[in-house]
Parts: structure tokens; C-alpha cells; sequence
């Protein structure tokens, strides 16, 4: 049973860490070097927000954790393959990921695509074929709300719209719903889906919301903060010309938009009483995060 964050984000670092163990270092490959590249990128230190967002939204419906355990693991693989094709130098040339080289950086260019490459049908497998008690409807509707909200409506899309630039705050709000809210919409839908339940409106804006925030506080820090605190180049915004929110709207404005997104996320929850305590915490550590 699960009672607190710290409580979760344990939980969900060793549940986690033994699947990646178990399919990325465990298993004999056809590709060592690749399966190493994989490995180094779901497991050198992120947040595991995703993650986070499905055990929490599932805890709301008492799902059990090994089926959360599935899509769980699925967003984060997304998640990594995305951060690794984000670092490349074609897309915003970052060499410092999570305060180590970017997987471009420790293990070249090519195996670093492919490690993308790799970790995205990985993600699918899993949720296909992993045992569990999950149903092959419910397998099936997460194969397709995970493939969605990374494609060409998704995170993928909003990838492609940042590099192309965006010169509103309209289209860089849309740019940022992609990009970032896609992912984060997808991780509590999945976790609802271990229930059954294929729809619920406020939590669907309870995951917008704290997804724009989310990417918000991101170019904040990339703005204001040091990489020995982020563990990511600071200033790369700027050096890359990237329209954010805090560079079209002040620092000020951006941070006001960040609490007032944030307290509106934890308004949404109030329905669901002492149920949406674990999200309500994740929330409250989002809002203080330095990294
Ligand atoms: C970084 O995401 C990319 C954004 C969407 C801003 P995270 O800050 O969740 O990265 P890790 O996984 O914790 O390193
Ligand atoms: C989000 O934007 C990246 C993805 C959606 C993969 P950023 O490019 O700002 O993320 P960081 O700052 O590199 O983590
Ligand atoms: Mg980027
Ligand atoms: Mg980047
Ligand atoms: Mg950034």
C-alpha cells in the first residue's frame, strides 16, 4: 500500500529499474552496444514523472501495480527515445543530459538514433506481450493512446513545430501541448485505462495543465538556472534561437503562469478528496522542482 510520494517514487524507481534491467541488460542481444546505448538512457537519473503520473492517476481507481507497472514503463521508454533524438545536433545539439554526456555523447551519433529507434517498438512489446492481468482491449486501447500522443498528433509533431519555430503565443501554447502535454495526457490515460475507464474530462485537463506548466518551468530553468543543477547546458534556448514562454511573455509572467497552471491542476483533483493525494503531492514537488 501505497501512502506517500516519497513512498511512490521509491516504488516506482525499483519497479522500473528491474524492467529495464530485465529487457536491457538481462536479456542476450543481437546488438550489445545497442542494448547498452538503451540502457544508459532510461536509467541515468531521470524523474520518471511519467511514470509517477500513471501509478498515481491508477491509484484514484486501485489498480494494482503490476498492470500499472506496463504502461508505466512503456511512456518512459517513449520519453528516453524522445530526450535522445532531442540532444542530437541536428535537433538542439546538447551534449549534457541528466549531468552526464547526452547518449550521442557517450556512445556516437548512429547508436544513438538507433538506441531512439530501439526503445520506441520496445515500448509496444511490452505493453503486447508482458505478463500481466491486463485484457487484450485494454492492451490494444494503450498501444494506441501511447502511439498517438507520440506521432504525428503528438510529441513528435510538437518537435517538429519547435524546430520549424514559432513566432505566437498561440502557436507556441499549441507547440508546447505537443511537445510536453501529449506525453504527460498519455500517462494518466494509461493509468486510467488499467481501470477501465476510457474517458474522464478533469483529469484529462488536470494532465494539460500540469504538462504546460511543466514545459514552462523547463525554459525557465534552462533560462535562470546552472547545468550543475539541471544537469543540462544552460542558456541552450537562447543559443538555439527558440521562442519560449519566458522569452516572449518576462521571467515574471512566465513564473506567475507556472503557480496559477499548478494551482489550478491540485483545483481540478478536488473531487476525488484524499484519493488524488498522491497526484496532489506530485504536483506540489513539480511547482518546487530545481531540476
Ligand atoms: C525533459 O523532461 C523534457 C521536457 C519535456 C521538458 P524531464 O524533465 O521529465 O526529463 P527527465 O526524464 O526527468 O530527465
Ligand atoms: C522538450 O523540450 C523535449 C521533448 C519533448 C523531447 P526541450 O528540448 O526543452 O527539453 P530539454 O530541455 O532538452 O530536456
Ligand atoms: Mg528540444
Ligand atoms: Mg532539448
Ligand atoms: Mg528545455
Amino acid at each position: 500500500m501505497i501512502v506517500s510520494l516519497v513512498d511512490l517514487m521509491e516504488t516506482c524507481q525499483s519497479r522500473l529499474t528491474k524492467f529495464f534491467n530485465f529487457y536491457l541488460q538481462k536479456k542476450i542481444s543481437e546488438a550489445p552496444l545497442l542494448q547498452q546505448a538503451m540502457h544508459y538512457a532510461v536509467s541515468n537519473g531521470g524523474k520518471y514523472l511519467r511514470p509517477l503520473l500513471v501509478y498515481a492517476t491508477g491509484h484514484i481507481f486501485n489498480a494494482s501495480l503490476e498492470n500499472l507497472d506496463i504502461p508505466a514503463c512503456a511512456v518512459e521508454l517513449i520519453h528516453s527515445y524522445s530526450l535522445i533524438h532531442d540532444d542530437l545536433p541536428p535537433m538542439d545539439n546538447a551534449e549534457l543530459r541528466r549531468g552526464k554526456p547526452a547518449c550521442h555523447k557517450a556512445f556516437t551519433e548512429a547508436m544513438a538514433i538507433l538506441a531512439g529507434d530501439a526503445l520506441q517498438p520496445l515500448a509496444y512489446e511490452i505493453i503486447a506481450r508482458h505478463p500481466s492481468n491486463l485484457n487484450t482491449a485494454q492492451r490494444l486501447a494503450m498501444i494506441d493512446m501511447l502511439a498517438h500522443a507520440s506521432g504525428l498528433d503528438g510529441m513528435a509533431a510538437g518537435q517538429a513545430l519547435d524546430i520549424m519555430g514559432v513566432d505566437s503565443l498561440p502557436t507556441l501554447e499549441h507547440m508546447y501541448a505537443l511537445k510536453t502535454g501529449a506525453l504527460f495526457s498519455s500517462s494518466v490515460r494509461l493509468g486510467m485505462l488499467v481501470a477501465d475507464i476510457k474517458t474522464h474530462p478533469l483529469l484529462e485537463k488536470f494532465a494539460e495543465t500540469v504538462g504546460f506548466a511543466f514545459q514552462i518551468q523547463d525554459d525557465l530553468l534552462d533560462l535562470e538556472s546552472n547545468s550543475a543543477i539541471t544537469g543540462k547546458p544552460a542558456g541552450l534556448d537562447a543559443t538555439n534561437k527558440k521562442v519560449t514562454y519566458p522569452a516572449l511573455m518576462g521571467i515574471t509572467r512566465a513564473q506567475e503562469k507556472v503557480q496559477a497552471l499548478l494551482t489550478q491542476a491540485i483545483y481540478t483533483l478536488e473531487p476525488f478528496e484524499h484519493k488524488a493525494d498522491l497526484l496532489r503531492e506530485l504536483v506540489y514537488s513539480i511547482l518546487q522542482r530545481k531540476k
